[in-house]
Parts: C-alpha cells; structure tokens; sequence
C-alpha cells in the first residue's frame, strides 16, 4: 500500500472531529477561535488544559491524553500533516480529552483565553541559537509571557530538549520573563531514582521520534520546569505580543501561502 502523501493527510484530518485548522490569515487579522470555550465545545469534561506547543506529530500529546484522561491535552503545531498521526491516534482510540489545533504560536492568546491553560510542554523545540530579539525561540522572554498571560494560578511550562543551550537560554529566559525555575535537570535519563516525583518519572520516560534520534546520537537530555511567577503587568504583555505579532494594524507575519 502507497503511504499517504500530504494531502492525504490533511484530507483526513478535516474528518477528524477533534482537529482544528482554522484560517492563519483571519486570525492574524484578530479573530479569536474557541478562546475560553474549549472545554464547553471541544470536550466532553471541564478541567485544565495541558498543551503541547510544536507538538510535531503529536504522539507525546496522545501520551498525556491517555495518561491524565481527567485533563484536557491540545497538540499545537503549524504544520497538520505532522500531526496528523497524533490526530488519527487519538481519534482511533477515541481518546475524548485529545485534541489539535494547526496554529502559529505566536497568536496563542487567540486561542486561549487568561486563565484557561494549566500547563504547556515544549518537547524538542527547535534550539533557535541565534535568535537575539526573541521572536523565534518558543522560551524567550516574549513567548514565556504569552504563555504566562494565559496560565491558571501556578501553572506550569515544562521543558525538554537535548540542546544544551536551548537549556540554558531558558533557565535564564524564564525568571526575565516572571517566572519561576521550579526544577532543572541536565540528564534525564541518567538521573538517580526517584529524582522526580513518580507521575513525572513515568512521563519523562516517554520518548518521542526526535528524542530517541537523540539519545542515539549520544546526547543527554534536559528538562526545566518553570512556574507562574508575577503577574504580568499590562505593558510587558503588550511588547511580547507586539514583538511576537507585529504592531496592531500591520499584517505581520504575513500568509500568503496556505501555511501547511
Ligand atoms: C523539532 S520538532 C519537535 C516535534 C515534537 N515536539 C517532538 O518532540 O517530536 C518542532 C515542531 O515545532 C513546530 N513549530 C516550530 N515553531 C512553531 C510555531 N511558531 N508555531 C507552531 N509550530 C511551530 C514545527 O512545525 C515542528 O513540528
């Protein structure tokens, strides 16, 4: 059997009831997609919703989905053909606390309102060494305050990547930006037992295709877990958006082709 090209792929994700892939382009104009409504619309319970941002294709989210089934997880990645599998994963095992959005996430805000996320993943992000203003690394200072402005009292962003200097970018980044380092390790696996709590233990074992290329290429991998610090004043957030978005009334970032 020829494998899926594609189009096949996101052919198949619009069949998907728990898939979302709505117009870059409109909501870079400023509409707002299920923003505050996932719970009511989406899924069957109201609980907190745990994200995996640049979720690829999605596995990790399905992971956290079937783990937590009294959370709610959303994979988020601009790119649906990759997680698609994730999708067909979780539609297949009629996993009702999964679903996935297609989305840049720079306009996260446009998705999720102040409030209604409790945690974020970013597994294997892009490491983004040069990027010096912040507007591509997904925990530079701007992207942690937009993560914090739609953060539950205490919530949390976990980190894991075998980039040393991705590590260490967000260990300094995340107290810039309001937050706090809650826990930092260099070496996963190779950490004694019972250096994490037993829930998070199990979860770090789980391994992503990026991850175990990784691991076979001889790289440790780290993880960091910041929580929630200050409240963001109203100024700091509008510069991260500004930065992240482009000045209101400006159409950048641009779409001008179909961003799948
Ligand atoms: C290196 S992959 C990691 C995939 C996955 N987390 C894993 O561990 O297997 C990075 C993913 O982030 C997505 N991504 C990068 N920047 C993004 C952005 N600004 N908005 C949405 N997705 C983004 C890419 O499309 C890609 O699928």
């Amino acid at each position: 059997m020829r494998s899926r090209t594609k189009r096949d792929r996101w052919r198949e994700n619009q069949d998907m009831e728990r898939v979302h892939e709505p117009d870059l382009a409109e909501i870079a104009a400023g509409t707002k997609y299920l923003c505050g409504e996932w719970c009511e619309r989406v899924f069957v319970q109201r609980a907190p919703l745990t994200l995996e941002l640049g979720c690829g294709q999605g596995m990790f989210a399905v992971e956290l989905a079937r783990r937590f089934p009294s959370t709610n997880v959303v994979g988020v990645d601009l790119k649906g053909h990759r997680f698609w599998r994730g999708a067909k994963a979780a539609h297949v095992g009629e996993l009702l606390n999964g679903a996935f959005l297609r989305a840049r996430i720079q306009w996260l805000d446009h998705f999720f309102a102040p409030g209604e996320v409790g945690e974020v993943w970013l597994t294997f992000s892009d490491p983004q060494n040069s990027d010096k203003r912040g507007t591509k690394r997904l925990t530079s200072p701007h992207y942690l305050r937009l993560y914090q402005s739609m953060l539950t009292e205490g919530g949390l962003v976990h980190v894991k990547t075998d980039s040393p200097e991705f590590f260490e970018n967000t260990l300094r980044d995340g107290p810039l930006a309001g937050m706090v380092v809650e826990d930092s390790c260099a070496d996963v696996h190779g950490a004694a037992p019972g250096r994490f709590a037993p829930e998070l233990t199990e979860l770090l074992a789980f391994k992503t295709a990026y991850e175990e290329r990784w691991i076979q290429e001889g790289r440790s991998i780290h993880y960091v877990r910041l929580r929630r610090g200050v409240e963001l004043g109203a100024a700091q957030l509008a510069e991260a958006k500004r930065m992240l978005q482009g000045p209101p009334g400006t159409s950048r970032p641009t779409f001008t082709t179909p961003a799948r």
